[in-house]
């Protein structure tokens, strides 16, 4: 059965879909079965990995059950992905009412026994689409910005996994959070850096220590390209990171 992982934080554009994209690939390049699951309107990472999701069902149809999981399931030349489109937003509105924040999970449910890894996306809020994908997750992930403000919005994206693990998935791993743009020589990084393990060490959440530096190899790679990043550039510096960062999930038993 696929553990089900997924990138949080409320926070907009803190790297949560370029490291969906880059975890997913760095797992299927470990020989894994890996499911990335688009959980976003912006479909970025449907695009990013070379989705249809234009003339293709996507998750939207899946959660209203006009379409079976398994049959809205693409594989790009990249990976298998359920992607998303703008379509998603009516999820707020639509899915209202006792088990609305189960539907992901319900959905994902049948796929689970095909893959080893499902890494889903989620967008840049605290709503129902965020808890969705916290209840079907076994482990949530949070990139933040070596930045006050990015790390200042983990306080309530880390009360929000609390409250669902604590009423719906007890057995939910906070695997932890890392820094993305992180740099150190920057007296910057280096301040975010301590801000960032006092913050960790008071929520209670492990704050791993691969860092991910900037790159815009991987940016292109990745949004410009529609590129397996560990096939166009291995040597990259941030490539190499998120090979580090998957080590150190495994290392530390979240994966
Ligand atoms: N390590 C990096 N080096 C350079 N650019 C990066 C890096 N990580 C992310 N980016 C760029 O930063 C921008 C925001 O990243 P991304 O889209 O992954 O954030 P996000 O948290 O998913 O945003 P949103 O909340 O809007 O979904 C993108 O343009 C992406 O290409
Ligand atoms: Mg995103």
């Amino acid at each position: 059965m696929a553990k089900v992982i997924s990138l949080i934080n409320q926070k907009g554009g803190v790297g949560k879909t370029t490291s969906a994209n880059a975890i997913a690939v760095c797992l299927k390049h470990k020989n894994f079965r890996v499911l990335c699951v688009d959980f976003d309107p912006q479909a970025y990472l449907s695009f990013s990995m070379g989705a249809d999701n234009r003339d293709k069902p996507t998750i939207y149809e899946v959660l209203k059950h006009s379409i079976k999981p398994q049959f809205a399931v693409q594989r790009t030349p990249i990976i298998d992905i359920l992607p998303s489109n703008g379509l998603l937003t009516n999820v707020e509105r639509e899915f209202t009412g006792i088990g609305s924040e189960s539907i992901l999970k319900e959905c994902l449910e049948p796929l689970l026994k095909n893959y080893d890894y499902v890494v889903i996306d989620t967008p840049p809020e605290l709503g129902l689409m965020l808890s969705n994908a916290v209840i079907a997750s076994d482990v949530v992930l949070i990139p933040a910005l070596s930045d006050g403000y990015s790390l200042h919005g983990v306080i309530q994206v880390h009360e929000t996994v609390m409250r669902i693990k604590e009423a719906l998935n007890p057995k939910l791993v906070v695997g932890g959070m890392f820094l993305l743009r992180y740099y150190q020589r920057e007296a910057l990084s280096r301040t975010a850096r301590e801000t960032a393990k006092m913050l960790t060490r008071q929520l209670d959440i492990p704050l791993l220590t691969t860092t991910v530096r900037h790159s815009n190899v991987l940016s292109k790679a990745m949004t410009m390209l529609q590129a397996d990043i560990i096939e166009y550039a291995p040597n990259n510096k941030a490539v190499q990171d998120y090979i580090r960062l998957v080590d150190e999930l495994f290392e530390k038993g979240v994966l």
